[in-house]
């Protein structure tokens, strides 16, 4: 594994377990509605039917289009009660990360695996980024989405810091450090949705790193 970021990167200002900060579930959403509808699109346009996907960092919405049937759904995230809330999942698994970074899955077992407001919560986002290539398949593709909010204080500091365009460079580097091919990135605007979007109102600002493990 390559190492990315120096140890005062990875301090964040809240240093207690994070179990304790997602001790009781959030039945929120963490964006907004505008960026929820474009990354369902995504999904639609990049998963396959019948794919195996690994919701990683999950709650209890997944935000895969309803109509499309895969294979497998398995989540992961440090909330059970919210997993187990989550429609869309198989079977799910709770593990604080920033702890242990060792996935409990077979390599080359995973078609699709998606991140979504998670990366920036990672310490060690170095060994995740190596597992997670280890347990996709090759062709598979690993899917980071984020917008430009965070809780703060459980932010390691290289992601508090950054602007939204140094998030994407640095998710970039992390997989390209640990052997995944240069990433695809999306950043985009989007727009509220109904008549205030017509008239110019924003959402949630969209941005994507994909990276597919070469097949
Ligand atoms: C803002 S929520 C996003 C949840 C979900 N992906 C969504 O789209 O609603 C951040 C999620 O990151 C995950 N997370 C944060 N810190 C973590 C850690 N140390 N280990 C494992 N998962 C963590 C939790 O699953 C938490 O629900």
């Amino acid at each position: 594994m390559v190492q990315v970021l120096t140890e005062s990167q990875r301090r964040k200002w809240d240093s207690s377990d994070d179990a304790m900060f997602y001790a009781e579930p959030r039945f929120v959403h963490h964006l907004d509605a505008a960026f929820r509808q474009r990354l369902t699109q995504l999904y639609r346009e990049r998963i396959p039917t019948g794919a195996v996907v690994l919701d990683l960092m999950s709650s209890w919405v997944s935000h895969l289009p309803d109509d499309v049937a895969y294979a497998s759904v398995i989540g992961h995230g440090l909330n059970a009660r919210e997993l187990s809330a989550n429609p869309r999942l198989d079977r799910s698994w709770v593990q604080n990360l920033n702890a242990d970074q060792h996935l409990p899955l077979e390599s080359s077992s995973v078609d699709a695996t998606l991140i979504v407001a998670g990366w920036q919560y990672l310490q060690y986002p170095e060994a995740v980024a190596a597992e997670l290539l280890r347990v996709t398949r090759p062709g598979g593709q690993l899917i980071v989405a984020f917008s430009n909010r965070m809780f703060f204080t459980k932010a390691p500091q290289i992601w508090a810091d950054g602007s939204d365009r140094e998030h994407l460079a640095y998710v970039a580097e992390v997989l390209m450090a640990q052997g995944w091919p240069t990433p695809t990135v999306i950043a985009e605007q989007t727009r509220a949705p109904g008549l205030p979007g017509l008239i110019g109102a924003k959402g949630d600002p969209f941005f994507a790193v994909i990276a597919t493990r070469p097949g």
